[in-house]
C-alpha cells in the first residue's frame, strides 16, 4: 500500500463518524478485512457498528485461555444479540504445554521475557493466524489509551504483519465511548462495574483505584512504556 494512499485516507477520514470509516473499509476490502475484539467497550461500540453494517463481515477474537470467565459469557451474548459470528482463535496446544513445563504456569510475573513469551504464545501467534492473507485489520485502539499509542491513526501500514490497520475510535475520548453504549445498550463486560477499566487476561489484569489511569491495571508490576502485549507494536 502507497504512503500517499494511507495519507489521503486519513485526511479524507479525518471529520468522518466511526461508522463512515468502518462501511467504507467493509465495503473497500469485503472478505479480506476483519475486525479483531477483545470485547472491551470500544470493541462493543465496532462490533455493534459493524452489524448495523454487515452482519457477516469478519469479527474474531484471541482466546488466551486464561481469559476471565465474564468475558467468555460476552463473548457469548454479544454474538446472539446482534446475530454475529465471533470466531475464536486458540494458542498452540503444544506451543503453550512446552512454555508452561519449562517456566511455569504463572511464568509472566517472574520477568517481562516471560511475560512477553507468554503473550506472544497466547496472543501474537494466533493474531498472525487470524490476520493472515487479509489486507486489512479493524481494532478498537484508541490514542488516549497509553503513551505508546499516543501517535496514532485512523489508518495505519502495519510493517509487522503487512496489512493496513484502521482504528476507527482512535481521536474517540472515554466519555464519549460509555456514552455511546449507553444511548445504544450495548452490552459491556460486567467486571467494569467492579472497578475493571482496560480487560485482558485475568492474570495480568487487575481493578484500578479512584483517579488511576485506565490501564493501570494491566501488567501492573510493569513500567507504561512497556505495557503492549506486542499486538500493536510499530
Ligand atoms: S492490549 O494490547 O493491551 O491487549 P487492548 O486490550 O488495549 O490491547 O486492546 C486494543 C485492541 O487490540 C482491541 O480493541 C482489539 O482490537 C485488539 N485486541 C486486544 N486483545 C485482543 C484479543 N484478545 N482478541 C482480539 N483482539 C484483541
Ligand atoms: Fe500471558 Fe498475561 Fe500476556 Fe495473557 S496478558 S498472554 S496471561 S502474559
Amino acid at each position: 500500500m502507497l504512503p500517499e494512499q494511507i495519507a489521503q485516507w486519513n485526511k479524507q477520514f479525518r471529520n468522518s463518524k466511526a461508522e463512515e470509516i468502518l462501511a467504507f473499509f467493509i465495503n473497500h476490502f469485503k472478505d479480506n478485512v476483519a475486525f479483531s475484539t477483545s470485547l472491551g467497550p470500544e470493541d462493543q461500540v465496532i462490533t455493534y457498528m459493524i452489524s448495523k453494517i454487515d452482519q457477516s463481515a469478519k469479527i474474531f477474537t484471541l482466546d488466551t485461555g486464561r481469559l476471565f470467565p465474564e468475558t467468555y459469557d460476552l463473548i457469548d451474548t454479544t454474538a446472539k444479540k446482534y446475530n454475529i459470528n465471533i470466531k475464536v482463535y486458540f494458542p498452540d496446544a503444544t506451543d503453550v504445554e512446552k512454555m508452561v513445563q519449562e517456566k511455569g504456569i504463572n511464568l509472566f510475573y517472574d520477568n517481562i521475557e516471560n511475560r512477553k513469551l507468554c503473550c506472544h504464545i497466547r496472543k501474537i501467534k494466533p493474531l498472525e493466524r487470524a490476520i493472515k492473507g487479509l489486507e486489512g485489520w479493524i481494532t478498537g485502539l484508541r490514542r488516549e489509551q497509553a503513551v505508546t499509542r499516543k501517535n496514532l491513526q485512523t489508518v495505519e501500514w502495519d510493517g509487522n504483519n503487512n496489512l493496513l490497520k484502521i482504528n476507527p475510535l482512535i481521536s474517540w475520548t472515554e466519555k464519549q465511548v460509555w456514552e455511546y453504549i449507553k444511548n445504544h445498550n450495548i452490552p459491556v463486560n460486567s467486571l467494569h462495574k467492579k472497578g475493571f477499566t482496560s480487560i485482558g487476561c485475568q492474570p495480568c489484569t487487575r481493578a484500578i483505584q479512584p483517579g488511576e489511569d485506565v490501564r493501570a491495571g494491566r501488567w501492573w508490576w510493569e513500567n507504561p512504556e512497556t505495557k503492549e502485549c506486542g499486538l500493536h507494536k510499530k
